[in-house]
């Protein structure tokens, strides 16, 4: 018999990719990943997105004055890269601590992505600014030719735009966010170390056969798209692995019901409520509960040159059921497992 595990034991994780969102929404979701996380990566992707830097500070400054008053959280702010960006923005925006990185999304990639980037091309010069400074470029790792399958618009943005951007400006220290295929672990694990990625809870507990089970499943929607079987697996090997090159980043997206649930719904999924018990029930599975401190603690502040967290969290086994529904004003938000019991639960 196995030796049964009660707690486990991790110094503080952090989350390097998460929508906070504004407003009421904000309010509503930061308390859950203030919780299980002592840092973020934010994405600027608000309407209108952060672009400047007066607005990655006022942003920070609103994070932080919607956290519960004994959270101690870092919101580590980002700023959305557009055809019209200027370097000496982005490289005053790192200098002066607001920006701790810039997030690539193709123009129309995914959701708020309108004000992206149309080609390579256009942002070459922000991309050398910021490999100069060594800051970090986000990749939303997808082509949006609408002739590509959805389900290739990975393996082909790599092929077609990651590839030849690291080829053209090996310098630029890039994180390849959220990968969902076989192709983009073994192109992220066979580079060098300025190339690095980040993999959701929630990519490695689905494929797409979830969204189908049984009819349409609008809350398992996301971008980018899961995917077939094989490719979980991959995932999940990755993360696993050890390797220095993966970490967490959960992508948790809050949407309201109503955004969801309806014919035209918006791609998100909502795991800030239980990223980190998902994520450990995964390593449990996978026999690898050794190697999630340096997934979710270690390899992220590792890449973004920066400490790991001081503190420890603790996770028991105790069964626990996820709620149905969160609310904020007259909206809820669905949360990944609604309705489900985890085995894992965070303590404190
Ligand atoms: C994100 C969102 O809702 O902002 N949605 C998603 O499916 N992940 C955008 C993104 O990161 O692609
Ligand atoms: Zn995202």
């Amino acid at each position: 018999m196995p030796e049964q595990i009660d707690a486990i034991a991790l110094r503080r994780p952090d989350d390097w990719h998460v929508h906070l969102r504004d407003g009421g929404v904000l309010a509503a979701v930061l308390p859950h990943t203030a919780r299980q996380f002592a840092r973020a990566i934010v994405m600027p992707n608000l309407v209108p997105p952060v672009t400047t830097v007066a607005a990655g500070r006022a942003y920070r400054e609103r994070i932080l004055a919607a956290l519960p008053p004994d959270a101690a959280f870092v919101p580590l702010m980002t700023c959305y890269l557009t055809d019209a960006t200027d370097p000496e923005e982005v490289a005053r925006g790192h200098q002066e601590g607001v920006f701790t990185a810039v997030k690539l999304y193709p123009a129309h990639a995914t959701t708020n992505s309108a004000h992206g980037v149309t080609s390579i091309d256009r942002v070459m010069p922000v991309l050398e600014r910021m490999a100069g400074l060594g800051m970090p470029l986000l990749v939303h790792g997808e082509v949006t030719d609408p002739e590509v399958d959805v389900f290739d618009r990975e393996a082909v943005f790599i092929d077609r735009v990651l590839d030849p951007l690291r080829r053209r400006l090996p310098e630029l220290r890039i994180v390849l966010e959220h990968i969902t295929t076989e192709e983009a672990v073994n192109y992220v694990a066979s580079s060098g170390p300025d190339l690095a990625a980040t993999i959701t809870a929630h990519h490695l507990l689905i494929n797409r056969n979830a969204i189908f089970a049984g009819g349409i499943r609008p809350h398992l929607y996301c971008l980018p798209v899961a995917k077939r079987e094989k490719h979980r697996r991959a995932l999940r090997r990755a993360a696993t692995s050890g390797s220095e090159k993966f970490f967490l980043g959960t992508d948790s997206a809050p949407h309201a019901v109503a955004a969801k649930e309806t014919a035209c719904g918006c791609a998100g999924i909502f795991t800030a409520l239980c990223a980190i018990e998902i994520y450990a029930e995964i390593f449990k599975e996978e026999v690898a509960l050794d190697r999630l401190e340096a997934f979710a603690s270690l390899n992220g502040p590792k890449f973004y040159k920066l400490p790991p967290n001081e503190g420890h969290i603790t996770l028991r086994r105790e069964a626990w059921v996820v709620p149905e529904r969160i609310g904020y004003g007259d909206n809820t938000i669905v949360p990944f497992r609604a309705g489900e019991t985890l085995r894992w639960r965070l303590q404190g």
